[in-house]
């Protein structure tokens, strides 16, 4: 395997696979010196796209190892529920791999993008009457009932190839202060985490960085716990939010997120709708970066950290922008509007310059 790419398969020695991986190149994303927002915040900010993976989110690094293990241990058929990027990912490294793929979603509450994809990439895509967490509850059980391999986030190898971020970062610009990410069922937060302290216990790097988690208002049971220092969630039970991804009232990594969140000294903010559109619209037409609204929270989450005065002025944070701007084009529509349309003419197009 080319092993001097700057991607997932690069830390091939602290992965947990023996076999050769089922890879589409996933990783090496780029980690941009946002300038705009850096001058707005007064802190030095770096925005880690992980739209840019080959399915348009982070879960491809957790795909190719998780994938790579069902074929490790002889599996024919995987499974997830799904808000919508795990499917697309999962869809697409079992089509590379030959394996059959289930996927159950929150019907109508799923970005149109994703779906496309799993269904493209050849999964047999359900649609429940019901949210994430009821599909999660489901697939879980039938997983179990008909031997398919749960792909899901309770699956340590999903974590053990997330937690690859923490290390780009590291080779890139050494520790950070903090990181600031969305969290939905809270798998991505634990997974960089473990990844920091991964490098610090091999004594590669001296600090981990904060972890900090960014909740949607619907949608906000790790923001909740860690306001009452609570070592445990109360689930959402109708969990609402434009930022369908992190649509999720009852996280399963719950307890892992926040010992990431109190062992890093770090905290949880919940931003609004609107202020996670704002920042998605401000990521695109300000830094060039065109995300999802759930990855926009980050962002939106960083500002209200600075506001609250949380985020010292001379910190240097990452912000994970998690899946690309063209998963959702439906909410991309209502946020911008239709485009101008004229007729076929010079004077129409000057009209309206
Ligand atoms: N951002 C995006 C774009 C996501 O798709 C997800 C999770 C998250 C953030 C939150 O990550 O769950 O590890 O805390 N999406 C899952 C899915 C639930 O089914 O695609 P998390």
């Amino acid at each position: 395997f080319d092993g001097n790419e700057l991607r997932v398969w690069k830390y091939r020695c602290l992965l947990p696979v023996k076999r050769e991986p089922v890879s589409l190149k996933e990783g090496g994303t780029p980690l941009y010196h946002a300038t705009k927002l850096a001058e707005e915040l007064g802190c030095k900010v770096y925005v880690k796209h992980e739209g840019a993976n080959p399915s348009g989110s982070f879960k491809d690094r957790g795909m190719t190892v998780g994938v790579t293990k069902a074929i490790e241990l002889g599996r024919n058929a995987v499974a997830c529920a799904s808000t919508g990027n795990t499917s697309a990912s999962m869809a697409m490294y079992a089509a590379k791999a030959g394996l059959k793929a289930y996927v159950l979603l929150p019907a109508g509450k799923v970005a149109l993008g994703k779906v496309a994809q799993a269904l493209m990439h050849g999964a047999k895509v359900i649609g429940i009457r019901g949210n994430f967490d009821e599909a999660l509850a489901l697939v879980r059980k039938i997983s179990e009932e008909e031997g398919f391999y749960l792909l899901n986030s309770v699956n340590p190898f999903r974590l053990e190839g997330q937690k690859t971020i923490a290390y780009e970062i590291v080779d890139e610009i050494g520790t950070p202060d903090r990181v600031v990410l969305p969290v939905g069922n809270a798998g991505n937060i634990s997974a960089i985490y473990k990844g920091f302290k991964e490098l610090k216990e091999l004594g590669l790097i001296d600090s981990i960085p904060k972890m900090s988690g960014v909740q949607a208002e619907g949608a906000n049971p790790i923001y909740k716990a860690v306001m009452e220092c609570r070592e445990d969630i109360d689930p959402v039970l109708k969990p609402e939010t434009v930022a369908t991804a992190i649509r999720i009232g009852q996280p399963v990594n719950a307890k892992k997120a926040l010992r990431a969140i109190y062992e890093s000294n770090g905290t949880a903010v919940q931003v609004s709708d609107e202020e996670i559109i704002r920042a998605q619209k401000d990521l695109a037409a300000k830094e060039g970066i065109g995300v999802e609204p759930a990855s926009a929270a980050s962002v939106a989450g960083l500002r209200k950290l600075v506001a609250e005065g949380v985020v010292e002025r001379d910190e240097t944070v990452v912000c994970i922008t998690t899946g690309h701007l063209l998963k959702d084009p439906e909410a991309v529509i209502r946020a911008c509007g239709q485009p101008i349309e004229v007729d076929a003419s010079l004077e129409a197009i000057r009209a309206v310059l």
